[in-house]
């Protein structure tokens, strides 16, 4: 059946066109009867929102309830979504929408045609679902041994990581000591380390280079080499996906969702912007680790070693901030204590966040929210915690999960995903294929936003949790934006790079994949690899976005414009001081400015929105909000960085050699053989 199918498509596509008058790609049909188009537009949305319901519900009863009982239900579910958007893409695919009359039934159109795989035939969409789903299960089910406790040779002497330099602790994060081997374990109940939480508590924690090494080196191991060729056959279908669909590659096809016939260059523009700041942070960052780790580990001038950043991808350096506080004698904010002090609840902090949002005259969150959401990790249920916003697609439910602990660090995170509530409240009564951000920078860039007004000294001191005691105001805010700055300004290359990469594999092919990964590395992160990388090791295959085929530029966009957004906020609110010291709370103009951004859902344009939000000033994306609000660390790094001899990094012909290693089929094999050969003697003489 699948074949026939796919046959009588592949014939169809011969008559649809390239649509490139307007310069939007995707393929298009001859019908250009608007009221059919109105029509089937009307019966997609209410089968849609009916799915989009079911779906929500089935995956919401899993994640808050984790059995084999509830899984089969969710899948069965996924599978009948997946038909019915592959159905309603046959249908959308027959209008000719550049010629239906009704705008936004032309967007609705639109929306359908280009974000869909489904052009592929029913075979390969099948195996690229397929595919995805392995390669998910490869990442997830990635297990390390513990650092020098290998289980076959209990004799190497155990060595713990020193945790004496704890002056910096991140909330609800204990760092955990790891039982110490004992003759009865087993290899499989010891090798068990996972990416979340153990490894990268290690990343974070640890100060013993050889123990970071260790853990960075094998947690690639486990995935990169058993991830590749998986990965290979994925660009493959994807790009035919793409161009079945009228676009060039699927880099072409995950761009057109922001609507900017330049939008390459815009990003690159932007990230350029931003260049001038980030070296000044790592600069200062990597005089610090080299007083810490010296000139083994780095050079006072070069780029920095991937992994002593404090994360698996150095792509959030928070974990480090006990390495490079600013001023160590004051203190860093963290209203934890005061939260614990006052008796705060999980269930307090939602109505906190909620009372937040109506403070500046936005909706209280429906009665269904409190009845239905998971605002605590329950008791005697396995249960996914990581926190989000559920939107139930029927206008009456919405929840969100979130295993609250009394931390500061939640307390944000509260208020952050209540932001996502309020996004969803506000565009209820949009059509279901608008019920999103204007692109999809928006949800998470606005959530971002309103969180800025939280985490900010006068907004906790203003509700009572942070007293500005005898503390030197100046030094409490340099600590202060230096924690920001290690999480939102060190993010940014890493955010940038990740899809220049993907874009450049789904262009050029896969050929060179792990080598053209490290170059960009390089040259945007100013990071290399600590022990030398071939094609073999494939590591973007490290982080989960890759392989998982989910879209990494919008975490870039959506930093910038969490400033952008925010100063406009500020703005309306009549606040002109220093941008990281304002506050919207209680603001109803900045409430109505944040209703005006969130209201129209996707059924307006990013650069429509951004234009309304800025009073008609602009249409783009801009990091000039986000320059300014770092503006006072930026003076202070320029100061600290005066006697350094680079700012920036210079590229030595010894880093380049880490992965420069480029190697033909022929090598590859050669190689392989010879080292299956070793392996084999290996277990003979050691086994
Ligand atoms: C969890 O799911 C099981 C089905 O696997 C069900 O019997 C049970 O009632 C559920 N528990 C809760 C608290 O929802
Ligand atoms: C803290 O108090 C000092 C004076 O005591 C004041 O100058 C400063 O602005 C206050 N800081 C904040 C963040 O409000
Ligand atoms: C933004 O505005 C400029 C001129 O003001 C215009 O040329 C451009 O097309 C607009 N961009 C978008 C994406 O609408």
């Amino acid at each position: 059946m699948g074949t026939k199918v796919a046959t009588t498509l592949c014939l169809c596509f011969a008559f649809y066109t390239r649509h490139v008058k307007t310069q939007e790609y995707y393929r298009m049909g001859t019908n250009t009867n608007s009221g059919e188009a109105m029509q089937f537009l009307r019966e997609y949305d209410r089968e849609a929102s009916g799915m989009c319901y079911r779906v929500t519900m089935a995956q919401w009863k899993f994640v808050t309830n984790i059995t084999e009982h509830n899984r089969r239900p969710m899948m069965d579910e996924l599978a009948l979504s997946s038909k019915f958007e592959r159905l309603s893409w046959r249908k959308a695919v027959a209008y000719d929408a550049s010629r239906v009359s009704d705008p936004l039934a032309r967007r609705q159109l639109t929306k359908i045609l280009q974000s869909s795989r489904a052009s592929l035939p029913d075979d390969k969409f099948s195996e690229l679902q397929q595919l995805i789903a392995e390669m998910k299960e490869i990442y997830n089910s990635a297990k390390i041994c513990p650092y020098r406790q290998k289980p076959f040779d209990p004799h190497i002497p155990r060595v713990y990581s020193d945790l004496t330099n704890q002056g910096y602790t991140l909330a609800n994060q204990p760092y955990q000591h790891y039982q110490p081997y004992t003759e009865t374990s087993e290899y499989s109940q010891y090798c068990n380390m996972q990416l979340d939480p153990e490894i990268s508590r290690i990343l974070a924690h640890s100060r013993i280079e050889s123990e970071l090494l260790y853990v960075w080196k094998n947690f690639r191991e486990q995935t990169g080499p058993k991830l590749r060729n998986r990965y290979m056959r994925y660009v493959q279908l994807v790009n035919q996906a793409a161009v079945n669909a009228g676009f060039r590659d699927a880099g072409e096809q995950m761009r057109a969702a922001y609507e900017d016939q330049s939008f390459r260059a815009s990003v690159e523009e932007v990230y350029n912007q931003v260049v001038p700041l980030y070296k000044q942070l790592f600069t200062y960052v990597r005089r610090r680790l080299f007083q810490r780790y010296g000139d083994a580990a780095l050079r006072p001038d070069g780029p920095i070693p991937a992994h002593l950043l404090g994360n698996m991808w150095a792509q959030n350096w928070k974990s480090i901030m006990d390495l490079v506080m600013p001023f160590p004698q004051s203190p860093n904010v963290d209203v934890t204590s005061e939260m614990l002090r006052k008796g705060f609840t999980p269930l307090r902090m939602f109505q906190m966040a909620e009372e937040f949002y109506t403070s500046m005259g936005l909706k209280p969150v429906p009665p269904e929210f409190w009845r239905g959401s998971m605002l605590a990790r329950p008791q005697q249920l396995s249960v996914q915690c990581t926190a989000s916003a559920w939107d139930f697609c029927n206008r009456i439910d919405y929840r969100i999960k979130q295993c609250t602990e009394v931390t500061m660090q939640d307390l944000v995170s509260t208020h952050h995903e209540m932001a996502h509530i309020q996004y969803y409240l506000q565009y209820a009564d949009q059509p279901q294929l608008f019920r999103d951000g204007a692109n999809p920078a928006f949800h998470e860039a606005v959530a971002n936003a309103a969180t800025l007004s939280v985490y900010n000294l006068v907004h906790l001191q203003r509700v009572g949790l942070y007293q500005n005691k005898s503390n030197d105001p100046y030094e409490v805010s340099i600590n202060f934006l230096m924690t920001m700055a290690l999480e939102k300004v060190a993010y940014l290359p890493f955010a940038f790079m990740v899809d220049q990469w993907r874009w450049w594999v789904f262009e050029e092919g896969v050929e060179n994949m792990n080598k053209r990964w490290w170059q960009m590395k390089l040259r945007y992160q100013g990071v290399i690899p600590p022990v030398p990388r071939t094609e073999g090791d494939f590591d973007p295959g490290s982080k989960y976005h890759i392989i998982s085929d989910q879209e990494y530029i919008k975490y870039f966009l959506a930093t910038i414009l969490e400033f952008q957004v925010f100063e406009q906020l500020c703005h309306a609110a009549g606040q002109g001081g220093l941008l990281h010291e304002c506050d919207v709370y209680r603001s109803r103009d900045a409430g109505r400015l944040l209703s005006d951004i969130m209201q129209p859902g996707s059924s307006k344009s990013a650069s429509d929105i951004i234009r309304t939000m800025t009073r008609g000033k602009t249409n783009r994306i801009s990091p000039e909000a986000l320059v300014r609000y770092f503006r006072p660390l930026e003076l202070w790094l320029r100061v600290q960085n005066r006697e350094e001899p680079l700012v920036g990094w210079n590229t030595s012909p010894r880093d380049l050699a880490l992965f420069s290693h480029s190697t033909d089929s022929a090598t590859t094999q050669l190689l392989s053989h010879s080292l299956l050969y070793l392996s084999l003697i290996a277990n003979v003489m050691f086994y």
